[in-house]
């Protein structure tokens, strides 16, 4: 099969620049598309977090004037991924995170930071760069959304477009008094365009103008068709319908690994979940938590916020922490259900600890000793968590929505008569039905040979990018060939 170029546009890639799964995804996904015989490159904006990476890099294109400033293209390869690093220190070297400055406010000037890497995203597109060409440019998310419309209005017909929507919910809305410095063609203002409730949508963009759309999950993709869930996305996402599907995630099997693990106090694998036990002692330590290895540990890792549903948690908890159950909860977000969290400790010490903060490594330990993994989200697209889970034996508890319902099977009777269950699902995202789906795991925890059953099938599971690698190559090849 010919080797294919694909030009990825992220706002964010793992290990460089992370705030979520987005950045697991577009790290991942090079090295699960290498096996397809497709080439990744992925151009990403020049943060402070870039530079060390930029030093080692080559530039590979010059512009005198980007949305205010001098702005280059550098090419270098980190990680094991080809990069495109945009270098404009007036739009992306600055203090703060990628989005949000530090006094927790989005960057007054995201609309320009993320039309221009659309707009060089386009360049490159257009064969701007050397003898480099890309086949099909894959856009992650309202960041790279403009991208599409760039290649749209360009005057020669450029690769084809592919946009990824890992969260709905963030439509990179902008006041219509950006139009003019965007440099597209006055009809871009429009219903059929860019156009969005008076306002502009970088994702609209995307969505109205990639050849393709995908989402993460196929829930998350019948979900967000409907009024409901569609968040004023759905009507144009059922107008494109044939267009547009759902390819599940996987996680980085490579950085998920129970037997290769440097966080984790004891290595396992499948045939040794006895061994988990250290790591549950460790993570008891760590959460300050009371040594006692028979109460059924539950794990939280996640953002901190309304879409992840853990204010059900806090709803449950005074009734929870009276039963044997303990709770170690890893987030960082929303202050106050931070501080929630935090008065919860003092109220429930020993029965409850909570670290606010991001920690990579705490995180590897939170799957390796959680007996459970709760993940009770209102929606989400995928979810990369439960699938952590999976591969270190804790058992995913987790609501049924989105790409939770499509990758959990839920231990109903028929699933464990048939000895196929992995995880427990919940519906609907109420802390009633969430504290009853705890009950449901402690009852399942008391009968050792039914939860090591659980345990092995959650590590037998496929977690990997393979089939998804293989869907994205397919969806590749036809958005080129349909041309
Ligand atoms: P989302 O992208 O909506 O936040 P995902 O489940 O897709 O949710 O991905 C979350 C990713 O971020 C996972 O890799 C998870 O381990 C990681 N993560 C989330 N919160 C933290 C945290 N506080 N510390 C370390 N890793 C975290
Ligand atoms: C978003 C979603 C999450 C998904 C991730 C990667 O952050 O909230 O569900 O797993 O993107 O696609």
């Amino acid at each position: 099969m010919a080797r294919l170029r694909v030009l990825s546009v992220a706002s964010e890639v793992f290990p460089i620049v992370k705030t979520g799964g987005l950045a697991d995804v577009t790290g991942a996904l090079p090295h699960a598309l290498a096996r397809e015989s497709i080439d990744v490159s992925t151009l990403l904006p020049g943060y402070p977090a870039v530079r060390e990476v930029a030093r080692a890099a080559t530039e590979v294109l010059a512009l005198d004037e980007l949305f205010g400033g001098p702005a280059r293209v550098l090419a270098a390869n980190s990680a094991g991924l080809d990069l495109f690093i945009l270098d404009a220190p007036h739009l992306y070297d600055r203090f703060g995170g990628p989005y949000v400055g530090p006094d927790g406010n989005d960057w007054p000037d995201n609309a320009f930071r993320f039309a221009a890497l659309g707009r060089v995203g386009a360049l490159i597109g257009s064969g701007a760069v050397g003898s480099y060409r890309p086949d099909v440019i894959h856009a992650h998310d309202w960041q790279a959304g403009m991208v599409c419309a760039y290649v749209h209005y360009a005057p020669q017909r450029g690769p084809a477009t592919i946009l990824t929507i890992h969260n709905l919910a963030f439509a990179g809305r902008f006041a219509a008094s950006v139009m003019p410095a965007l440099g597209l063609p006055s009809q871009a203002y429009s219903v059929e365009g860019i156009e969005y409730y008076g306002d502009v949508s970088y994702l609209k963009a995307g969505l109205q103008f990639a050849d393709r759309i995908t989402t993460v999950s196929p829930t998350y993709a019948l979900e967000i068709m409907t009024p409901e869930s569609g968040m004023g996305f759905d009507g144009l996402l059922r107008a494109r319908a044939d267009r547009f599907s759902g390819i599940l995630n996987g996680i980085d099997a490579d950085v998920w690994d129970p037997v290769h693990d440097s966080f984790i106090s004891a290595t396992y694998d499948a045939a040794q979940v006895a061994k988990r036990s250290a790591n549950a002692a460790a993570l008891r330590r760590r959460f300050a938590l009371d040594e006692r290895p028979d109460a059924l540990l539950v794990g939280i890792v996640s953002r901190l916020s309304w879409q992840k549903g853990l204010d059900l948690l806090l709803d449950a908890l005074p009734v929870l922490v009276g039963r044997n159950l303990q709770f170690a909860v890893l987030g960082a977000g929303d202050p106050a259900l931070e501080a929630g969290f935090t008065a919860a400790v003092a109220a429930h010490r020993g029965r409850i600890g909570v670290y606010i903060g991001y920690d990579e490594a705490v995180a590897h330990l939170m799957q390796a000793g959680s007996d459970v993994v709760l993940v009770p989200s209102r929606f989400e697209p995928c979810g990369l968590t439960q699938l952590c889970a999976l591969r270190y034996g804790a058992i995913p508890v987790v609501s049924r929505v989105g790409g939770l319902a499509d990758t959990i099977i839920d231990a109903n009777e028929m699933a464990l008569a048939a000895g196929v269950a992995t995880g427990i699902q919940f519906a609907p995202p109420t802390s009633a039905a969430l504290e009853a789906a705890i009950n449901r795991a402690a009852q399942l925890f008391a009968q050792p040979a039914v939860w090591q059953r659980m345990q092995r099938n959650a590590m037998a599971a496929d977690v990997s990018w393979d089939r998804s690698g293989t869907q994205y190559a397919r969806l590749y090849r036809d958005a080129l060939a349909s041309r």
